[in-house]
């Protein structure tokens, strides 16, 4: 018998660029990254929600890629939002423009929208032809701030989010902050709360920064607002390059904190809840239990507290509450689904600080529940 244990090691590149305006002729971003790419064929993806917002969006994208240096095979504007994510037309229909367009490896894909519209043509993109360049614009403060630096696709299956995807680094993401002033207040506040998450979990002086600007934040200050999301997009990145565990091979997942409520949550209520406020309640649920659990501070988990009343950020949902057949707190599931998904131990990241995590693996339900509890008290309180 003989065995061979060959090391293999692929190197990547993550691009991520900050900019204006992309598609405007004197902006020579997207011109050079397409020159370094080689590429010669370009096929286009633009979220139709984005598109409505920005009416001269398909004609500006079309006249940027008229200079003879590529060539442009088509723009395609569909529906985005978690809907694009519940089965699987929209990559059907990625695959089949790539066959149609003759996109090969060396060509690139440009998909302009928010997380969900991004997670699933980058899907198609990746699967066809084993993994077709993709340059993402997301378009959201989430996508810009968390996913869309991402290494990860999806769609969703059986039920559950992301149940289908791949691991599949982008070419180049390019955040352009324009597109963030069309979004919906509510939606774009809420997808900060990946920037709080991602400051608490790495970086005690951005989590005082977004302390002092919370007001600011709240009200989606523009200079505050894009700080904000570059300074979170660069610490998910940064995680993603140095954090030495770029495809999640491991057990933990430092930047899911409060996620595995939020998770759950999401998927007790239908998908009705967003990812962003379910990981706003989430993340509340776990910074209360790091107090409880003897780890945090009361008077850290009070500034916690007030950045996130100030940025209006839910602090609870129902959906806490709601009971299996077992009269169990059905949210608690979540916490098996979180270690199946990853395989291995259980490994939740919580609070010793802000800026300070510790992965533990285990959680004492009796005190979930009695955060749950207080949690309940807390907002039935404040809203009298
Ligand atoms: N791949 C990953 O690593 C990863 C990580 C976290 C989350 N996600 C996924 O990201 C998705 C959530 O992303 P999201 O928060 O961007 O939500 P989203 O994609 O659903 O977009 C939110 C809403 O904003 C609209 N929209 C998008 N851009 C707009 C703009 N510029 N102007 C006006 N409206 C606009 C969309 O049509 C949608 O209605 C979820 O499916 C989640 O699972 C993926
Ligand atoms: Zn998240």
């Amino acid at each position: 018998m003989e065995r061979f244990d060959l090391a293999l090691s692929v190197p990547f590149t993550h691009r991520v660029c900050f900019t204006h305006d992309a598609f405007s002729l004197e902006n020579s971003l997207l011109r050079d990254l397409l020159r370094e790419s080689g590429g010669r064929r370009v096929l286009v993806y633009v979220e139709d929600a984005v598109a409505q917002a920005w009416p001269a969006l398909a004609s500006s994208i079309s006249r940027y890629l008229s200079d003879g240096s590529v060539e442009l095979c088509a723009i395609h504007i569909k529906p985005g939002a978690e809907a694009c994510k519940a089965d699987d037309s929209l990559v059907r229909h990625v695959w089949d423009q790539v066959e149609k367009s003759k996109i090969d490896r060396h060509s690139c894909i440009l998909c302009v929208g928010g997380g969900a519209f991004l997670d699933a043509v980058g899907f198609g993109a990746a699967t066809a032809h084993r993994g077709v360049r993709l340059l993402r614009f997301p378009t959201t403060t989430l996508s810009q701030d968390d996913s869309g630096v991402g290494v990860k696709n999806g769609i969703n299956a059986f039920g559950k989010k992301n149940w289908i995807g791949s691991f599949a680094v982008p070419y180049a993401v390019i955040n352009d902050f324009t597109f963030l002033h069309s979004q919906d207040p509510e939606i774009s506040r809420l997808g900060l709360i990946e920037a709080i998450k991602v400051a608490l979990v790495k970086d005690a002086d951005f989590f005082s920064w977004i302390e002092t600007n919370a007001a600011a934040l709240a009200v989606l200050d523009h200079h505050a607002l894009e700080e904000c999301v570059k300074r979170s997009a660069l610490w998910h990145a940064r995680h993603i390059t140095t954090g030495g565990d770029p495809f999640e091979m491991g057990s933990s997942r430092p930047l899911d904190f409060g996620h595995w409520a939020a998770h759950k949550m999401e998927q007790l209520s239908g998908f009705k809840l967003s990812h962003a406020a379910a990981v706003a309640v989430g993340l509340w649920l776990d910074v209360c239990y790091s107090v409880k659990a003897g780890l945090l501070d009361e008077a850290d988990a009070r500034r916690i507290a007030t950045v996130l009343e100030t940025m209006e950020m839910p602090m609870f949902d129902p959906q806490l509450l709601a009971r299996d057949s077992s009269d169990q707190l059905a949210v608690l599931a979540g916490l098996e689904e979180f270690r199946e998904h990853l395989g291995g131990r259980l490994t939740v990241l919580l609070l010793r600080a802000p800026g300070q995590g510790v992965d533990v693996h285990e959680m004492n339900h009796e005190w979930i529940a009695q955060c749950i509890d207080h949690m309940h008290k807390r907002a039935t309180a404040a809203m009298r």
